[in-house]
């Protein structure tokens, strides 16, 4: 009896240690480093950030194969070089992963896998069976997904895991901030102009992001009638439409969501005498009844120069995010 109780501890103990069944899907952990200063991003539980998910979204983002005409990739309009906009008034994809209200109008609202639910079932019409017989697709989203089957939801979380890596906090302005560089008196008189009341940029243009994600009418025109009210159905949301991001800003002409102005110059003088009035017009346009800030030439070229310290040339450069 105790010879075979033996046998059977013995045959437990080499079974333990024998060779165990290896699991299929094991991707790498993507390790985010953030921008120094910015907010912790929330990622949803079912989407954590994988180096094979990133890269599979990165391939994905660069390949026309998700068009169902096959004609366009997501980066024929999102050039890195303008900051992934390009010439018309596309929204520029920078710090994406904090973000909750999509498009000009915010049609979307919700995480970045909802925005991409848009992208590829509503735009894209991306079909399906073209992932599923390609020669490469399969086994790259069985790597990152373990799955056999590439769904929508595979390609939407392959996406927004690569946008959740697109972060740009390596301008000038966050170099001054971590003491690594100094403003110019220009860029400083434009700061100041920026953050106080006499320009009064940064409520809507607000937080680290340089936008509150949010709608407003900034008095672009006398007689809206489009905006964030095709959304919501209510004629107080008339022309309001989501303040951008200025990050970047230098790379994204052209400007406001039907890219009417071709510069920053022209930006600036409609914010300082341009303003039109209409009866949705945001109450943070103070200068309103003035027709604007009211900026001299001197203060026009300092805000432009603060406005370029937020261009990041390493973002738009960074071989993370291109395929070449
Ligand atoms: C034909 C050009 C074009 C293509 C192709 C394209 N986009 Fe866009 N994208 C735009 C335009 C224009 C906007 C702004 C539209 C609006 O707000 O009404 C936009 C907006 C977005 C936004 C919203 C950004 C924000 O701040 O709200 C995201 C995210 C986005 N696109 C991602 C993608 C992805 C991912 C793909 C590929 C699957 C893609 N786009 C393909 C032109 C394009
Ligand atoms: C009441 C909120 C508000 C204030 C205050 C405000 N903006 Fe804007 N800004 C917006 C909105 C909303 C848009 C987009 C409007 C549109 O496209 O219809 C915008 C657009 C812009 C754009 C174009 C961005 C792009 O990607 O096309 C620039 C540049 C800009 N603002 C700079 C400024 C500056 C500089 C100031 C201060 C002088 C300022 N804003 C004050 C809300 C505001």
């Amino acid at each position: 009896m105790k010879q075979y109780l033996l046998i059977v501890l013995i045959s437990l103990f080499f079974w333990g240690c024998g060779p165990k069944e290896e699991p299929e899907f094991e991707p790498t952990p993507y390790k985010l480093i953030l921008p120094i200063g910015f907010p912790e991003m929330s990622i949803p539980a079912n989407n954590s950030l994988t180096i094979e998910g990133v890269e599979l979204g990165k391939k994905l983002y660069y390949d026309p194969i998700l068009d169902k005409n096959q004609a366009r990739a997501c980066a024929t309009c999102h050039l890195q070089e303008k900051s992934f906009s390009s010439g018309q008034a596309v929204l520029p994809h920078v710090n994406l992963g904090w973000q909750h209200n999509w498009l000009w109008k915010g049609e979307v609202q919700g995480s970045l896998e909802d925005i991409m639910a848009f992208e590829v079932q509503d735009f894209f019409e991306t079909n399906l069976d073209n992932l599923n017989s390609h020669a490469e697709y399969p086994m790259l989203f069985n790597k990152a997904f373990g799955i056999d089957k590439i769904e929508y939801v595979h390609i939407e979380k392959a996406l927004a895991q690569f946008l959740r890596t697109m972060n740009s906090g390596n301008s000038k302005f966050d170099k001054v901030q971590r003491g690594e560089a100094a403003f110019t008196n220009e860029e400083s008189l434009g700061l100041e102009l920026f953050f106080t009341e006499k320009g009064d940029c940064f409520h809507c243009h607000a937080t680290t992001f340089f936008s509150d994600n949010q709608f407003h009418n900034n008095a672009l025109d006398a007689n809206p009638s489009l905006g964030y009210n095709e959304v919501t159905g209510d004629t107080l949301d008339v022309g309001k439409f989501k303040s951008p991001t200025l990050r970047n800003i230098e790379y994204t002409s052209p400007y406001m969501h039907d890219g009417r102005y071709a510069s920053l110059e022209e930006v600036i003088d409609f914010y300082s005498e341009g303003l039109q009035h209409s009866p949705t017009v945001d109450p943070l346009m103070k200068q309103l009844s003035n027709g604007g800030i009211q900026l001299t030439n001197e203060e026009k070229t300092a805000l432009l120069a603060f406005l370029k310290t937020l261009s990041d040339q390493e973002f738009i450069t960074n071989p993370d995010f291109n395929v070449k």
